[in-house]
C-alpha cells in the first residue's frame, strides 16, 4: 500500500513528444547544449528526451546537478553500455567504463599515480612545474619561427604538441620535437576523437545506422580506426617499458602504474589494464588543454585592451627579467580571473562525458530507473542568469572584488571539471599547465588577429567544442628569456 502510494506521489518526467523510431534525433541541432537548456526552460532542469530507442534524462542547472552529482553521488556515477565507448582505450578504458568494485580500483590507481608525478611533494611539484616552463618557452619560440615577416598562423597544433609534451613526459619520460612525423600523424587524428563521445552522438542511440553508408556510420569508422591506432602506439610504449622494468627505479608513470598494477597486492586488475590507464590518461589530459588554450588566445587577440592589462600585471608583478612561475598565482589575480571566465564563457566541454544511474533513483521528485542515461549540461551552470550576471558577456572582471581579489565562491561556481564521484582527476594538472602557458605566452609574446579574418566564438560540437580555425600572429616582448634554474 506504501509502495503504491509512493509511485503516485513521484512525477512523470516531462520532455518533449518523440518520433518513432529517431526520437528527438532530429531535434538536437548543431549545439545541443543550447537546445538543452531551452528546453529546461519549458520543461524544468530535470526532464527526459528520446534519441532512437533510449530514454535520456537531461540534468540542467546548479542544483539538480549538484543535487544528483554531490548528494547522489553513487546512484549517478556509472556510465552507459554504449558500443563507442567498448571500444576505447583496448576496451580496459577506467573513463568510459561502468560503475563497480573494479572501476573503483582502477580510478584510485590513475588518481593516486597523477598526483605522485605532480603534487605528491614540493620536489616533485617541481619537477612537473619544469616540464611545463620548457614546453611553454618551446611553444613560444615556434609561434615566434611562425611569425616571421608578419606571418599569420593557425595556433592549433602547436597546442596540441605541447599539452601532448607535457602528459607524454609524466607518462613516458619522454617529450616529442613539435615536427616529428609520428607524433604529429597520431595527434592529428586524436582531436576526432571527441566527435563520437560527446552527448548526442547518434550512432550509440541508434546502432542501425552502422548497417548502411551515411555520415554518421563514417565518422564511427574513423573512430575505430583513430582508438585502435593511439591503443597501439601507447601498448607498444607499455611493453618496452615492461621488458626493462626495474622495481628499485621508476622512471615514470608507466612504471608507477605496471609497479601497482603487475607488482602490487591488487588483484582486481590484470596486467593490461596498465595500458588502458595510460592511454586514458594520455587521450584525456590533451584535447583538453589544447582546446582551452585555443580559446583564450582567440580571446587575447578579440580583446587586446584585456590582453595589456595582463602584460601590465605580469610585468608588475614578475618583471622582465624572469619567467612566470606558479609561486606568482597568488598575486595574479586578474590572468586567473581571465582563464576561469575563458572557462565559463566558452564552456568549452559543454555537456559531460555520458552518465548513467547504477540504481532506481528520485531526484527533484522525478523517478528515474537504474540503467538510465543523464546528459550533465555544465553550459547550463555557467549561463543561468540567476547565478551570473549578464552570462552571454565576456567579463574576467566579475570574479574580482574592488580591491583585484579572487571571488573563491564565484570561480568554485564555474562547473567545466564535472563534480561528484566522476569529476575529472586531472583538474589540478590542468589548471597548472594552463595558468603557467599563459602566464609565459603574455610575458614573452604580444598576439594580434589577422585583419583579413573577422573573430568569431564559432565552434564545433563534441566532447570539447572546438573554435573554427583562425590565424595569429605573435611579436617578442623584449628579449627571449632562457629557462629558470
Ligand atoms: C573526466 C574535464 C583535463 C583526466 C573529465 C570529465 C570532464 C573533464 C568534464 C567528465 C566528468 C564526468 O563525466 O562527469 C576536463 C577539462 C580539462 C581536463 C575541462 C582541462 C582543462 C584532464 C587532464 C587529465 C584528465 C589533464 C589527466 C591527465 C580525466 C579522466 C577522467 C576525466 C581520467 C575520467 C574520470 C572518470 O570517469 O572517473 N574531465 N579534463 N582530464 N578527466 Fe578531465
Amino acid at each position: 500500500c506504501l509502495w503504491i502510494r509512493n509511485l503516485a506521489l513521484k512525477k512523470r518526467l516531462p520532455g518533449p513528444f518523440a518520433w518513432p523510431l529517431v526520437g528527438n534525433a532530429m531535434q538536437l541541432g548543431q549545439m545541443p547544449h543550447i537546445t538543452f537548456s531551452r528546453l529546461a526552460k519549458k520543461y524544468g532542469n530535470v526532464y527526459q528526451i528520446r534519441l532512437g530507442c533510449n530514454d535520456i534524462v537531461v540534468l540542467n542547472g546548479y542544483t539538480a546537478i549538484r543535487q544528483a552529482l554531490v548528494q547522489h553521488s553513487k546512484e549517478f556515477a556509472g556510465r552507459p553500455n554504449f558500443i563507442s565507448f567498448q571500444i576505447i582505450s583496448g576496451g580496459k578504458s577506467m573513463t568510459f567504463s561502468n560503475y563497480s568494485e573494479q572501476w573503483k580500483a582502477h580510478r584510485r590507481v590513475a588518481q593516486s599515480t597523477l598526483r605522485a608525478f605532480s603534487s605528491a611533494n614540493s620536489q616533485t611539484k617541481k619537477a612537473f612545474e619544469q616540464h611545463i616552463v620548457a614546453e611553454a618557452m618551446d611553444m613560444v619560440r615556434s609561434f615566434l619561427r611562425l611569425s616571421a615577416d608578419r606571418c599569420y598562423f593557425n595556433p592549433s597544433h602547436e597546442f596540441t604538441v605541447a599539452a601532448a609534451n607535457v602528459i607524454c613526459a609524466l607518462c613516458f619520460g619522454k617529450r616529442y620535437g613539435h615536427d616529428d612525423p609520428e607524433f604529429r600523424a597520431l595527434l592529428g587524428r586524436v582531436d576526432k576523437f571527441g566527435e563520437t563521445v560527446g552527448a548526442g552522438s547518434l550512432v550509440d542511440v541508434m546502432p542501425w545506422l552502422q548497417s548502411f553508408p551515411n555520415p554518421v556510420r563514417s565518422v564511427y569508422q574513423n573512430f575505430k580506426t583513430i582508438n585502435k591506432e593511439f591503443f597501439a602506439y601507447v601498448k607498444d610504449k607499455v611493453v618496452q617499458h615492461r621488458d626493462t622494468y626495474d622495481p628499485d627505479v621508476t622512471r615514470d608513470m608507466s612504471d608507477a602504474i605496471i609497479s601497482v598494477i603487475e607488482h602490487g597486492k591488487n588483484n582486481m586488475l590484470t596486467k593490461d589494464f596498465v595500458e588502458g590507464t595510460v592511454t586514458d590518461l594520455i587521450g584525456a589530459g590533451q584535447d583538453t588543454v589544447s582546446t582551452v588554450m585555443q580559446w583564450m588566445l582567440l580571446l587575447l587577440v578579440k580583446y587586446p585592451a584585456m590582453q595589456t592589462k595582463l602584460q601590465e600585471q605580469i610585468d608588475k608583478v614578475v618583471g622582465r627579467d624572469r619567467l612566470p612561475s606558479m609561486e606568482d598565482k597568488v598575486n595574479l589575480t586578474y590572468l586567473d580571473a581571465f582563464i576561469y571566465e575563458t572557462m565559463r564563457y566558452t564552456s568549452f566541454v559543454p555537456v559531460t562525458i555520458p552518465h548513467s544511474t547504477t540504481t532506481d533513483v528520485t531526484i527533484e521528485g522525478f523517478h528515474i530507473p537504474k540503467d538510465t542515461v543523464v546528459f550533465i549540461n555544465q553550459w547550463s551552470v555557467n549561463h543561468d542568469p540567476q547565478k551570473w550576471q549578464d552570462p552571454q558577456t565576456f567579463n574576467p572582471s566579475r570574479f574580482l572584488d574592488e580591491n583585484g581579489a579572487l571571488n573563491k565562491d564565484l570561480t568554485s561556481s564555474v562547473m567545466i571539471f564535472s563534480t561528484g564521484k566522476r569529476r575529472c582527476i586531472g583538474d589540478q594538472i590542468a589548471k597548472t599547465e594552463i595558468f603557467l602557458f599563459l602566464a609565459i605566452l603574455l610575458h614573452q609574446c604580444t598576439f594580434k588577429s589577422n585583419p583579413s579574418q573577422t573573430l568569431t566564438m564559432d565552434c564545433s560540437y563534441g566532447l570539447v567544442l572546438k573554435p573554427v580555425k583562425f590565424t595569429v600572429t605573435a611579436k617578442l616582448r623584449g628579449r627571449l628569456l632562457g629557462l629558470v634554474s
